[in-house]
């Protein structure tokens, strides 16, 4: 496996110019040997761009590509030394389970019982060991998958697996188990692992770094909690968690902010680091919003708009000061009966100038 570093690298689909569209804005990375990484984003945002710049399916109209050090950007995918695995499969129809897994392997005229080994290890960790016999083409579309899946998997001399949405055409209940034996995969042969993704509950089991994308951009790149914790955009708070972030518009006042005529206090922050004129937002989790009857410096007065039951927790939809905010509580959590106060907890709030996180207070 490669350590593998963006320089740079930056995409557009038009002709250079001063008024060419970036699908993929210029940005510098470097993704780690042995870690598993999720770009995750919505539809459109330049996902497929970004991977294929990595795996040489499409030649980057900016910067360079380096595995190990050693500059790929104009090589072709097939002397990249890496596995792909797209979102529809990619199977031989007229060779059995077996030869599909074994195919990479052949290629590179591995001894049989190298080749033997490697599959029947990589069928059984797919439960695919019972059809290695059959054609390909009589099995279902889950199965044709495992089968791209196992290919991307047999190798172990790859400098990194690249998979784009591998798992929309697999059944729901079967996505799970896949996801904890990717997971599985990645900690037993220690596999750079790229990941393509819009579900972020996927992105967020599955990946140990998330590189969060938005109209073309990296936004943030983190581990799942810092991402949960510390969105350093507001796209990221908006896009990660169920329900998104609430976002109070806000102005600076003394000692936090104002919330329409409400004040905030923030302690801690310097106002100095908020840029004069900047749209300001005081952003704050479900998770981290309580009610309580009794007033003190960290509440707000808050009416009850609806409150809905997901399982263990209730969402509360909350009106402060004209915009609306939501709670996550427990389901057995005491709701007072009148007189709402909603509190954000303290370290937990963080403010946004123009949408990039200025303070966490
Ligand atoms: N071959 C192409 N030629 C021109 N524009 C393209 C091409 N491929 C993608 N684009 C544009 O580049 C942008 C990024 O597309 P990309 O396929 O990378 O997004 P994505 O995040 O993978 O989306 P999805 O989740 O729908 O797969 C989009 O605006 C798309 O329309
Ligand atoms: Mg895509």
């Amino acid at each position: 496996m490669a350590r593998i570093d963006l320089e740079g690298l930056g995409h557009s689909y038009d002709s250079p110019g001063p008024e060419a569209a970036y699908a993929l804005k210029p940005f510098s990375h470097t993704w780690e040997d042995g870690e598993t990484y999720a770009i995750l984003g919505p539809s459109g945002c330049g996902k497929t761009t970004l991977l294929n710049a990595i795996s040489g399916i499409i030649r980057p109209s900016e910067g360079r590509v380096l595995f190990d050090g050693r500059d790929v950007t104009a090589l072709p995918t097939a002397q990249r030394n890496i596995a792909q695995v797209f979102q529809f499969p990619v199977i031989y129809r007229t060779m059995t389970v077996f030869e599909n897994l074994a195919f990479p392997l052949v290629c590179r005229g591995l001894p049989d019982p190298v080749i033997k080994e490697r599959v029947h290890e990589v069928a059984e960790l797919l439960n695919l060991t019972g059809f290695l016999h059959l054609a390909a083409l009589r099995l279902s579309a889950d199965a044709k998958q495992l089968i791209s899946l196992g290919r991307g998997l047999v190798r172990n001399d790859v400098a990194a697996i690249l998979l784009d949405e591998p798992l929309t055409v697999i059944d729901p209940q079967l996505k799970f188990e896949l996801r904890r034996k990717l997971k599985e995969v990645n900690r037993r042969y220690g596999l750079t692992l790229v990941y393509v993704t819009h579900d972020q509950t996927e992105a967020m089991t599955l990946a140990n770094k998330v590189v969060v994308m938005n109209r073309g951009s990296v936004v943030q790149i983190g581990t799942p909690q810092e991402l949960f914790e510390r969105p350093e955009d507001a796209f990221v708070g908006y896009f990660i968690g169920s329900p998104s972030m609430n976002m109070l518009e806000c102005r600076l006042a003394e000692g936090g902010v104002a919330v329409g005529d409400l004040r905030i206090s923030l302690p801690g922050l310097d106002q100095a680091t908020v840029p004069a004129g900047a749209r300001l937002a005081l952003g704050v989790r479900p998770e981290y919003v309580s009610l309580t009857g009794e007033a003190n410096a960290d509440t707000v007065p808050a009416a009850l708009v609806d409150m809905k039951s997901v399982g263990a927790f209730r969402i509360a939809t909350l009106e402060v000061a004209g915009q609306t905010v939501k709670a996550k509580i427990r389901a057995d959590a005491p709701i007072p009966d009148d007189r709402i106060q909603a509190q954000f907890e303290s370290g937990r709030r963080v403010l946004y100038a123009n949408d990039r996180l200025v303070a966490v207070a």
